[in-house]
Protein backbone atom coordinates (compact mmCIF):
# COMPACT_ATOMS: atom_id res chain seq x y z
CA UNK A 1 0.00 0.00 0.00
CA UNK A 2 1.62 3.29 -0.94
CA UNK A 3 1.89 5.67 2.07
CA UNK A 4 -1.32 7.45 2.74
CA UNK A 5 -1.06 11.40 3.08
CA UNK A 6 -3.08 11.62 6.54
CA UNK A 7 -1.39 13.57 9.47
CA UNK A 8 -1.03 11.98 12.80
CA UNK A 9 -4.32 12.42 14.69
CA UNK A 10 -4.18 15.44 17.27
CA UNK A 11 -7.51 16.67 17.35
CA UNK A 12 -10.68 14.82 18.99
CA UNK A 13 -12.65 12.78 17.66
CA UNK A 14 -12.19 10.22 14.86
CA UNK A 15 -9.70 10.48 12.22
CA UNK A 16 -11.58 12.65 9.28
CA UNK A 17 -14.20 10.87 7.38
CA UNK A 18 -12.02 11.74 3.40
CA UNK A 19 -8.93 10.26 5.23
CA UNK A 20 -10.90 6.94 6.81
CA UNK A 21 -12.67 6.86 3.64
CA UNK A 22 -9.41 7.00 1.18
CA UNK A 23 -7.74 4.65 3.88
CA UNK A 24 -10.50 1.87 3.45
CA UNK A 25 -10.29 2.23 -0.01
CA UNK A 26 -6.84 0.86 0.09
CA UNK A 27 -7.54 -1.63 2.83
CA UNK A 28 -9.83 -3.24 0.43
CA UNK A 29 -7.32 -3.37 -2.62
CA UNK A 30 -5.08 -4.56 -0.29
CA UNK A 31 -7.32 -7.37 0.96
CA UNK A 32 -8.45 -8.61 -2.82
CA UNK A 33 -5.01 -8.57 -4.02
CA UNK A 34 -4.22 -10.40 -0.60
CA UNK A 35 -6.81 -13.03 -2.11
CA UNK A 36 -5.75 -12.96 -5.45
CA UNK A 37 -2.07 -13.54 -4.76
CA UNK A 38 -1.65 -15.32 -1.67
CA UNK A 39 -0.46 -18.31 -3.19
CA UNK A 40 2.88 -16.29 -4.09
CA UNK A 41 3.77 -15.92 -0.91
CA UNK A 42 5.73 -18.45 2.11
CA UNK A 43 2.66 -20.04 4.03
CA UNK A 44 4.59 -19.11 7.67
CA UNK A 45 7.99 -17.33 9.17
CA UNK A 46 10.96 -19.65 9.97
CA UNK A 47 11.95 -16.62 12.80
CA UNK A 48 12.38 -17.90 16.10
CA UNK A 49 9.98 -16.79 19.05
CA UNK A 50 10.53 -12.94 19.52
CA UNK A 51 11.31 -12.59 15.80
CA UNK A 52 8.05 -10.25 15.13
CA UNK A 53 8.30 -8.30 19.32
CA UNK A 54 11.97 -7.33 18.12
CA UNK A 55 10.96 -5.46 14.68
CA UNK A 56 8.37 -3.37 16.61
CA UNK A 57 8.66 -0.22 19.11
CA UNK A 58 8.16 -1.79 22.23
CA UNK A 59 7.26 1.71 24.42
CA UNK A 60 3.64 2.64 24.64
CA UNK A 61 3.17 5.14 21.65
CA UNK A 62 2.78 8.84 23.54
CA UNK A 63 1.66 10.46 20.53
CA UNK A 64 -0.58 9.59 17.32
CA UNK A 65 0.71 7.97 13.91
CA UNK A 66 -1.04 8.25 10.55
CA UNK A 67 -2.57 4.76 9.49
CA UNK A 68 0.16 5.24 6.43
CA UNK A 69 2.54 4.30 8.85
CA UNK A 70 0.99 1.60 10.76
CA UNK A 71 0.00 0.20 7.65
CA UNK A 72 3.72 -0.06 6.72
CA UNK A 73 4.78 -1.97 9.77
CA UNK A 74 1.54 -3.93 9.21
CA UNK A 75 3.09 -5.25 5.47
CA UNK A 76 7.18 -5.27 7.32
CA UNK A 77 6.57 -7.01 9.90
CA UNK A 78 3.09 -8.40 11.34
CA UNK A 79 1.80 -9.99 8.05
CA UNK A 80 5.01 -11.23 7.11
CA UNK A 81 4.94 -12.71 10.50
CA UNK A 82 1.87 -14.51 10.77
CA UNK A 83 0.85 -18.18 9.13
CA UNK A 84 -1.13 -17.90 5.57
CA UNK A 85 -4.08 -20.15 6.67
CA UNK A 86 -6.17 -18.89 3.96
CA UNK A 87 -3.03 -20.32 1.34
CA UNK A 88 -3.90 -22.96 -0.88
CA UNK A 89 -1.33 -25.04 0.55
CA UNK A 90 -1.69 -24.48 4.26
CA UNK A 91 -3.46 -28.16 4.72
CA UNK A 92 -2.73 -28.28 8.34
CA UNK A 93 -5.74 -28.81 11.04
CA UNK A 94 -9.02 -28.70 9.40
CA UNK A 95 -7.65 -26.54 6.62
CA UNK A 96 -8.87 -22.96 6.49
CA UNK A 97 -12.68 -21.96 5.72
CA UNK A 98 -12.60 -18.26 5.20
CA UNK A 99 -14.37 -17.07 1.97
CA UNK A 100 -14.71 -13.63 0.50
CA UNK A 101 -18.25 -13.47 1.65
CA UNK A 102 -17.44 -13.75 5.07
CA UNK A 103 -14.48 -11.20 5.27
CA UNK A 104 -16.90 -8.99 3.87
CA UNK A 105 -19.02 -9.56 6.49
CA UNK A 106 -16.67 -8.87 8.85
CA UNK A 107 -15.78 -5.58 7.80
CA UNK A 108 -19.81 -4.92 7.96
CA UNK A 109 -19.61 -6.16 11.40
CA UNK A 110 -16.70 -3.85 12.54
CA UNK A 111 -18.14 -1.01 11.75
CA UNK A 112 -21.54 -1.97 13.52
CA UNK A 113 -19.69 -3.38 16.18
CA UNK A 114 -23.13 -4.13 17.80
CA UNK A 115 -23.46 -5.96 21.29
CA UNK A 116 -25.61 -8.40 20.88
CA UNK A 117 -25.89 -9.36 24.90
CA UNK A 118 -29.68 -8.46 24.94
CA UNK A 119 -32.24 -7.90 22.26
CA UNK A 120 -32.89 -4.40 22.52
CA UNK A 121 -29.42 -3.89 22.62
CA UNK A 122 -29.55 -4.70 19.04
CA UNK A 123 -32.23 -6.66 17.53
CA UNK A 124 -31.10 -7.36 13.89
CA UNK A 125 -28.03 -9.53 15.67
CA UNK A 126 -30.33 -11.04 17.98
CA UNK A 127 -32.85 -12.22 15.86
CA UNK A 128 -30.17 -12.95 12.51
CA UNK A 129 -28.37 -15.01 15.48
CA UNK A 130 -31.78 -17.15 15.91
CA UNK A 131 -32.31 -17.20 11.82
CA UNK A 132 -28.76 -18.64 10.74
CA UNK A 133 -29.08 -21.29 14.14
CA UNK A 134 -32.29 -22.48 12.63
CA UNK A 135 -31.04 -22.64 9.02
CA UNK A 136 -28.41 -24.77 10.26
CA UNK A 137 -30.44 -27.06 12.76
CA UNK A 138 -32.29 -27.69 9.35
CA UNK A 139 -29.44 -28.38 7.00
CA UNK A 140 -27.98 -31.01 10.30
CA UNK A 141 -31.55 -32.50 10.66
CA UNK A 142 -31.65 -31.74 14.26
CA UNK A 143 -35.13 -31.71 15.84
CA UNK A 144 -37.01 -28.87 16.46
CA UNK A 145 -36.59 -29.57 20.69
CA UNK A 146 -33.11 -28.31 19.98
CA UNK A 147 -32.48 -24.55 20.01
CA UNK A 148 -28.87 -23.05 19.37
CA UNK A 149 -27.15 -20.45 20.71
CA UNK A 150 -23.91 -19.03 19.08
CA UNK A 151 -20.51 -18.51 21.11
CA UNK A 152 -16.95 -18.07 20.14
CA UNK A 153 -15.15 -21.58 20.21
CA UNK A 154 -16.32 -25.49 20.69
CA UNK A 155 -14.47 -25.81 23.96
CA UNK A 156 -16.86 -22.78 25.57
CA UNK A 157 -19.86 -25.09 23.57
CA UNK A 158 -18.81 -28.02 25.41
CA UNK A 159 -18.15 -26.45 28.82
CA UNK A 160 -21.60 -24.78 28.92
CA UNK A 161 -23.10 -28.33 27.32
CA UNK A 162 -21.50 -29.88 30.75
CA UNK A 163 -22.36 -27.47 33.21
CA UNK A 164 -26.00 -27.66 32.35
CA UNK A 165 -25.38 -31.68 32.49
CA UNK A 166 -24.02 -30.90 35.93
CA UNK A 167 -26.82 -28.64 37.10
CA UNK A 168 -29.53 -31.65 36.47
CA UNK A 169 -27.62 -34.03 38.16
CA UNK A 170 -27.79 -31.87 41.01
CA UNK A 171 -30.12 -28.74 40.75
CA UNK A 172 -28.52 -26.48 43.45
CA UNK A 173 -24.79 -26.35 42.19
CA UNK A 174 -25.59 -22.87 40.72
CA UNK A 175 -26.55 -21.39 44.00
CA UNK A 176 -24.54 -23.75 46.39
CA UNK A 177 -21.63 -24.75 44.18
CA UNK A 178 -19.38 -27.88 45.02
CA UNK A 179 -16.81 -27.16 47.66
CA UNK A 180 -17.96 -28.74 51.59
CA UNK A 181 -20.36 -30.77 50.05
CA UNK A 182 -19.90 -33.81 51.11
CA UNK A 183 -23.43 -35.43 49.83
CA UNK A 184 -22.84 -34.59 46.53
CA UNK A 185 -21.31 -37.79 44.50
CA UNK A 186 -18.15 -37.49 42.05
CA UNK A 187 -19.06 -37.04 39.05
CA UNK A 188 -17.35 -38.99 35.55
CA UNK A 189 -17.37 -38.03 32.10
CA UNK A 190 -16.57 -40.74 29.50
CA UNK A 191 -14.89 -39.65 25.99
CA UNK A 192 -12.89 -41.62 23.55
CA UNK A 193 -8.76 -41.74 23.40
CA UNK A 194 -9.12 -39.79 21.19
CA UNK A 195 -11.46 -36.48 21.44
CA UNK A 196 -10.71 -32.76 22.22
CA UNK A 197 -8.81 -31.88 24.89
CA UNK A 198 -11.71 -29.47 25.77
CA UNK A 199 -13.71 -31.93 27.60
CA UNK A 200 -10.88 -31.86 29.70
CA UNK A 201 -10.77 -28.50 29.85
CA UNK A 202 -15.03 -27.81 30.83
CA UNK A 203 -14.18 -30.18 33.46
CA UNK A 204 -11.60 -27.99 35.01
CA UNK A 205 -13.37 -24.71 34.85
CA UNK A 206 -16.26 -26.74 36.12
CA UNK A 207 -14.89 -28.14 39.12
CA UNK A 208 -15.19 -32.04 38.11
CA UNK A 209 -11.76 -32.42 38.12
CA UNK A 210 -9.75 -33.09 34.99
CA UNK A 211 -9.39 -36.83 36.21
CA UNK A 212 -12.60 -37.26 36.46
CA UNK A 213 -12.75 -37.21 32.80
CA UNK A 214 -12.25 -41.12 31.38
CA UNK A 215 -10.86 -41.46 28.23
CA UNK A 216 -12.51 -44.72 26.39
CA UNK A 217 -10.48 -46.90 24.16
CA UNK A 218 -11.12 -46.42 20.47
CA UNK A 219 -11.07 -49.16 18.32
CA UNK A 220 -9.06 -49.81 15.14
CA UNK A 221 -10.60 -47.50 13.20
CA UNK A 222 -10.41 -44.90 16.32
CA UNK A 223 -14.16 -44.80 17.09
CA UNK A 224 -14.96 -45.15 20.73
CA UNK A 225 -15.63 -49.12 21.86
CA UNK A 226 -19.24 -49.10 23.29
CA UNK A 227 -18.15 -52.54 25.35
CA UNK A 228 -15.15 -50.52 26.73
CA UNK A 229 -18.03 -47.69 27.44
CA UNK A 230 -20.07 -49.90 29.43
CA UNK A 231 -17.40 -51.46 31.51
CA UNK A 232 -16.33 -48.10 32.64
CA UNK A 233 -19.81 -47.07 33.69
CA UNK A 234 -20.36 -49.97 35.03
CA UNK A 235 -16.79 -50.13 37.59
CA UNK A 236 -17.91 -46.25 37.84
CA UNK A 237 -21.29 -47.40 39.64
CA UNK A 238 -19.72 -50.26 41.46
CA UNK A 239 -16.90 -47.43 42.81
CA UNK A 240 -19.77 -45.56 43.77
CA UNK A 241 -19.31 -42.61 41.15
CA UNK A 242 -22.14 -41.06 39.56
CA UNK A 243 -21.92 -41.23 35.53
CA UNK A 244 -22.76 -37.77 34.52
CA UNK A 245 -21.89 -37.45 30.68
CA UNK A 246 -20.63 -38.63 27.49
CA UNK A 247 -18.91 -36.52 24.83
CA UNK A 248 -19.25 -38.38 21.59
CA UNK A 249 -17.41 -37.30 19.00
CA UNK A 250 -18.07 -36.64 14.82
CA UNK A 251 -14.92 -35.94 13.14
CA UNK A 252 -12.60 -36.34 15.66
CA UNK A 253 -8.74 -33.79 15.57
CA UNK A 254 -6.59 -36.37 14.04
CA UNK A 255 -8.64 -38.81 12.17
CA UNK A 256 -11.97 -37.27 11.64
CA UNK A 257 -13.16 -40.52 12.97
CA UNK A 258 -16.69 -40.50 13.90
CA UNK A 259 -17.52 -42.39 17.19
CA UNK A 260 -20.98 -45.01 16.78
CA UNK A 261 -23.20 -42.18 18.53
CA UNK A 262 -26.68 -44.35 18.43
CA UNK A 263 -24.88 -47.21 20.81
CA UNK A 264 -23.45 -44.79 23.12
CA UNK A 265 -27.22 -42.82 23.12
CA UNK A 266 -28.26 -46.10 24.43
CA UNK A 267 -25.55 -46.49 27.36
CA UNK A 268 -26.69 -42.99 28.01
CA UNK A 269 -30.29 -43.44 28.22
CA UNK A 270 -29.82 -46.79 30.44
CA UNK A 271 -27.82 -44.81 33.11
CA UNK A 272 -29.84 -41.51 32.52
CA UNK A 273 -26.34 -39.44 31.34
CA UNK A 274 -26.15 -36.73 29.37
CA UNK A 275 -25.20 -37.04 25.96
CA UNK A 276 -22.94 -34.26 23.96
CA UNK A 277 -21.63 -34.42 20.36
CA UNK A 278 -18.56 -32.96 19.69
CA UNK A 279 -19.58 -32.60 15.93
CA UNK A 280 -17.25 -29.45 16.08
CA UNK A 281 -15.39 -30.40 12.51
CA UNK A 282 -17.48 -33.39 11.77
CA UNK A 283 -21.16 -32.08 11.92
CA UNK A 284 -20.57 -29.82 8.82
CA UNK A 285 -21.07 -33.61 6.73
CA UNK A 286 -24.46 -33.44 7.67
CA UNK A 287 -24.89 -30.96 4.85
CA UNK A 288 -24.75 -33.68 1.91
CA UNK A 289 -27.27 -36.40 1.43
CA UNK A 290 -25.22 -38.82 0.44
CA UNK A 291 -23.83 -38.56 4.16
CA UNK A 292 -26.77 -38.30 5.81
CA UNK A 293 -25.10 -41.18 7.92
CA UNK A 294 -23.25 -39.06 9.80
CA UNK A 295 -26.45 -38.03 11.96
CA UNK A 296 -26.93 -41.34 12.89
CA UNK A 297 -28.63 -41.08 16.38
CA UNK A 298 -28.20 -37.23 16.82
CA UNK A 299 -31.84 -37.05 18.19
CA UNK A 300 -31.05 -38.96 21.03
CA UNK A 301 -28.37 -36.92 22.43
CA UNK A 302 -29.26 -33.65 24.77
CA UNK A 303 -26.61 -31.34 23.13
CA UNK A 304 -24.71 -30.98 19.97
CA UNK A 305 -21.39 -28.03 19.33
CA UNK A 306 -20.68 -27.72 15.62
CA UNK A 307 -18.26 -25.02 14.39
CA UNK A 308 -19.27 -23.52 10.89
CA UNK A 309 -15.49 -21.99 10.62
CA UNK A 310 -14.16 -25.61 10.47
CA UNK A 311 -16.10 -26.78 7.96
CA UNK A 312 -18.78 -24.83 6.67
CA UNK A 313 -17.10 -21.01 5.23
CA UNK A 314 -17.62 -19.14 7.95
CA UNK A 315 -14.41 -17.09 9.30
CA UNK A 316 -12.98 -17.77 12.42
CA UNK A 317 -14.71 -17.83 14.99
CA UNK A 318 -18.38 -18.82 14.90
CA UNK A 319 -19.73 -22.12 16.89
CA UNK A 320 -22.91 -23.54 17.49
CA UNK A 321 -24.02 -25.13 20.48
CA UNK A 322 -27.67 -26.83 20.12
CA UNK A 323 -29.54 -28.09 23.08
CA UNK A 324 -32.39 -30.09 23.27
CA UNK A 325 -35.20 -27.58 25.59
CA UNK A 326 -32.76 -24.68 25.67
CA UNK A 327 -34.43 -23.01 28.60
CA UNK A 328 -32.35 -25.84 30.86
CA UNK A 329 -29.25 -23.27 29.72
CA UNK A 330 -31.21 -20.49 29.84
CA UNK A 331 -32.08 -21.40 33.84
CA UNK A 332 -28.64 -21.91 34.57
CA UNK A 333 -26.91 -18.91 33.52
CA UNK A 334 -30.03 -16.07 33.46
CA UNK A 335 -28.68 -13.82 36.15
CA UNK A 336 -30.09 -9.58 35.35
CA UNK A 337 -27.69 -7.10 36.52
CA UNK A 338 -29.95 -4.17 37.29
CA UNK A 339 -28.71 -1.89 34.51
CA UNK A 340 -30.19 -4.58 32.09
CA UNK A 341 -34.27 -4.78 33.03
CA UNK A 342 -34.48 -2.99 29.81
CA UNK A 343 -36.53 -6.22 28.82
CA UNK A 344 -39.96 -6.86 27.14
CA UNK A 345 -42.40 -7.39 29.86
CA UNK A 346 -44.38 -9.74 27.96
CA UNK A 347 -40.64 -11.65 27.69
CA UNK A 348 -41.14 -12.37 23.88
CA UNK A 349 -37.29 -11.79 22.77
CA UNK A 350 -34.18 -13.50 23.32
CA UNK A 351 -32.09 -11.90 24.93
CA UNK A 352 -28.43 -14.55 24.70
CA UNK A 353 -26.55 -13.42 27.45
CA UNK A 354 -29.20 -15.42 29.25
CA UNK A 355 -27.70 -18.49 27.65
CA UNK A 356 -24.00 -18.37 29.08
CA UNK A 357 -21.22 -16.70 31.02
CA UNK A 358 -20.92 -14.03 28.12
CA UNK A 359 -22.44 -10.97 28.92
CA UNK A 360 -20.94 -8.87 25.76
CA UNK A 361 -21.31 -10.83 22.80
CA UNK A 362 -19.98 -10.17 18.82
CA UNK A 363 -22.61 -10.41 16.07
CA UNK A 364 -21.30 -13.38 14.69
CA UNK A 365 -24.46 -14.17 13.09
CA UNK A 366 -23.95 -11.27 10.38
CA UNK A 367 -21.40 -13.50 8.32
CA UNK A 368 -23.08 -17.07 8.63
CA UNK A 369 -25.89 -15.24 7.07
CA UNK A 370 -23.87 -13.12 4.53
CA UNK A 371 -21.79 -16.97 3.34
CA UNK A 372 -25.04 -19.04 3.53
CA UNK A 373 -26.57 -16.58 1.31
CA UNK A 374 -23.75 -16.09 -1.25
CA UNK A 375 -22.90 -19.90 -1.37
CA UNK A 376 -26.56 -21.84 -0.36
CA UNK A 377 -26.29 -25.53 0.62
CA UNK A 378 -25.54 -26.64 -2.69
CA UNK A 379 -23.09 -24.29 -3.20
CA UNK A 380 -21.50 -25.60 0.24
CA UNK A 381 -22.33 -28.95 -0.05
CA UNK A 382 -20.27 -28.83 -3.63
CA UNK A 383 -17.76 -27.30 -2.07
CA UNK A 384 -17.10 -30.12 0.79
CA UNK A 385 -17.68 -32.67 -2.09
CA UNK A 386 -14.64 -31.76 -4.10
CA UNK A 387 -12.43 -31.47 -0.56
CA UNK A 388 -13.95 -35.30 0.13
CA UNK A 389 -12.58 -35.82 -3.05
CA UNK A 390 -8.78 -34.29 -3.20
CA UNK A 391 -8.86 -35.90 0.18
CA UNK A 392 -9.59 -39.44 -1.79
CA UNK A 393 -7.51 -38.79 -4.37
CA UNK A 394 -4.39 -37.88 -2.21
CA UNK A 395 -5.12 -41.44 -0.48
CA UNK A 396 -4.81 -42.99 -3.24
CA UNK A 397 -1.43 -41.64 -4.53
CA UNK A 398 -0.21 -42.58 -0.93
CA UNK A 399 -1.56 -45.89 -1.51
CA UNK A 400 0.36 -46.12 -4.69
CA UNK A 401 3.76 -45.02 -3.44
CA UNK A 402 5.66 -48.67 -1.40
CA UNK A 403 7.66 -45.81 0.68
CA UNK A 404 3.83 -44.82 2.60
CA UNK A 405 1.23 -45.77 3.98
CA UNK A 406 -2.38 -44.71 5.28
CA UNK A 407 -2.57 -44.56 8.93
CA UNK A 408 -6.74 -44.22 9.24
CA UNK A 409 -9.55 -44.66 7.06
CA UNK A 410 -10.06 -41.59 5.08
CA UNK A 411 -13.99 -39.86 6.23
CA UNK A 412 -13.60 -36.77 5.40
CA UNK A 413 -11.08 -34.08 4.30
CA UNK A 414 -8.74 -35.17 6.91
CA UNK A 415 -5.75 -37.59 5.63
CA UNK A 416 -3.57 -39.32 8.01
CA UNK A 417 -0.03 -40.57 6.33
CA UNK A 418 3.47 -41.96 7.56
CA UNK A 419 6.98 -43.08 6.03
CA UNK A 420 6.88 -46.75 6.38
CA UNK A 421 10.10 -48.39 8.07
CA UNK A 422 10.31 -51.42 10.00
CA UNK A 423 12.08 -49.45 12.87
CA UNK A 424 8.85 -47.36 14.36
CA UNK A 425 11.26 -45.05 16.35
CA UNK A 426 13.20 -44.31 13.57
CA UNK A 427 10.14 -43.90 11.35
CA UNK A 428 8.53 -41.62 13.84
CA UNK A 429 11.44 -39.24 13.66
CA UNK A 430 11.64 -39.81 9.99
CA UNK A 431 7.65 -38.21 9.61
CA UNK A 432 8.37 -35.95 12.39
CA UNK A 433 11.25 -34.22 9.99
CA UNK A 434 9.57 -34.68 6.68
CA UNK A 435 6.52 -32.65 8.19
CA UNK A 436 9.50 -30.06 9.80
CA UNK A 437 10.87 -29.42 6.15
CA UNK A 438 7.99 -28.97 4.75
CA UNK A 439 6.62 -26.67 6.70
CA UNK A 440 9.86 -25.01 6.36
CA UNK A 441 9.61 -24.73 2.79
CA UNK A 442 7.34 -22.43 3.02
CA UNK A 443 5.28 -23.85 0.13
CA UNK A 444 3.33 -26.27 2.44
CA UNK A 445 2.11 -26.54 5.68
CA UNK A 446 0.75 -29.59 7.62
CA UNK A 447 0.37 -31.14 10.73
CA UNK A 448 1.62 -34.22 12.61
CA UNK A 449 0.13 -36.21 15.20
CA UNK A 450 0.13 -39.42 17.08
CA UNK A 451 -1.75 -42.22 16.26
CA UNK A 452 -1.65 -45.43 18.67
CA UNK A 453 1.55 -43.91 19.98
CA UNK A 454 3.14 -43.22 16.29
CA UNK A 455 3.63 -40.27 14.59
CA UNK A 456 2.26 -39.81 11.26
CA UNK A 457 1.87 -36.74 8.62
CA UNK A 458 -1.39 -35.20 8.60
CA UNK A 459 -3.48 -33.47 5.94
CA UNK A 460 -6.26 -31.77 6.22
CA UNK A 461 -8.54 -29.52 3.44
CA UNK A 462 -11.44 -27.37 3.61
CA UNK A 463 -10.21 -24.01 1.60
CA UNK A 464 -12.28 -23.09 -1.42
CA UNK A 465 -9.06 -21.65 -2.61
CA UNK A 466 -7.03 -24.98 -2.93
CA UNK A 467 -7.47 -26.85 -6.14
CA UNK A 468 -6.05 -30.33 -7.18
CA UNK A 469 -2.94 -28.71 -8.79
CA UNK A 470 -2.32 -27.49 -5.57
CA UNK A 471 -2.50 -30.75 -3.93
CA UNK A 472 -0.65 -32.08 -6.82
CA UNK A 473 2.22 -29.78 -5.69
CA UNK A 474 2.33 -30.65 -1.86
CA UNK A 475 2.12 -33.92 -3.15
CA UNK A 476 5.48 -33.37 -5.13
CA UNK A 477 7.08 -31.84 -2.14
CA UNK A 478 6.04 -34.41 0.52
CA UNK A 479 8.01 -36.82 -2.03
CA UNK A 480 11.19 -34.63 -2.47
CA UNK A 481 11.46 -33.93 1.19
CA UNK A 482 11.77 -38.01 1.71
C1 LIG B 1 -13.17 -32.29 17.41
C2 LIG B 1 -12.81 -30.98 18.03
N1 LIG B 1 -13.54 -30.52 19.06
C3 LIG B 1 -13.26 -29.36 19.66
C4 LIG B 1 -12.21 -28.58 19.24
C5 LIG B 1 -11.94 -27.29 19.92
O1 LIG B 1 -12.29 -26.27 19.08
P1 LIG B 1 -12.25 -24.74 19.49
O2 LIG B 1 -10.91 -24.23 19.06
O3 LIG B 1 -13.38 -24.12 18.74
O4 LIG B 1 -12.44 -24.64 20.96
C6 LIG B 1 -11.42 -29.01 18.17
C7 LIG B 1 -10.31 -28.19 17.68
O5 LIG B 1 -9.78 -28.37 16.62
C8 LIG B 1 -11.72 -30.26 17.56
O6 LIG B 1 -10.97 -30.74 16.56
Amino acid sequence: MKKADSKPQSELGDIPADVFRKHLHEVADWIADYRENIAERPIAPTAPPGAVLAQLQTEPPETGASFGEIFADIERVIVPGVAHWAHPQFMSYFGCTTTSPGILAEMITAALNVNAMTWRTSPAATELETLVLDWLRQWLGLPDDFTGVVYDTASISTMHALAVAREEASTSIRTLGLSGRSELPIFRIYTSDQAHSSVEKAAIALGLGEHNVRRIASDSDFRMNVTALREAVTSDLRHGFKPLAVVATVGTTSTASVDPVREIAAVCAQHQMWLHLDAAYGGGLALLPEHKWVTDGWAEADSLVLNPHKMLFVPFDFSALYVREIDRLRRLFTLTPEHLHLRDPAGAEINYMDYGVQLGRRFRALKAWVVWRSFGREGMAARIREHLRLAQLFASWIEGDPRFEISAPVMMGVVCFRLKNADDKAADQKNSATVAKINASGQAYLTQTKLRGRTVMRLGLGNVLTTEEHLTRVWELIREAV
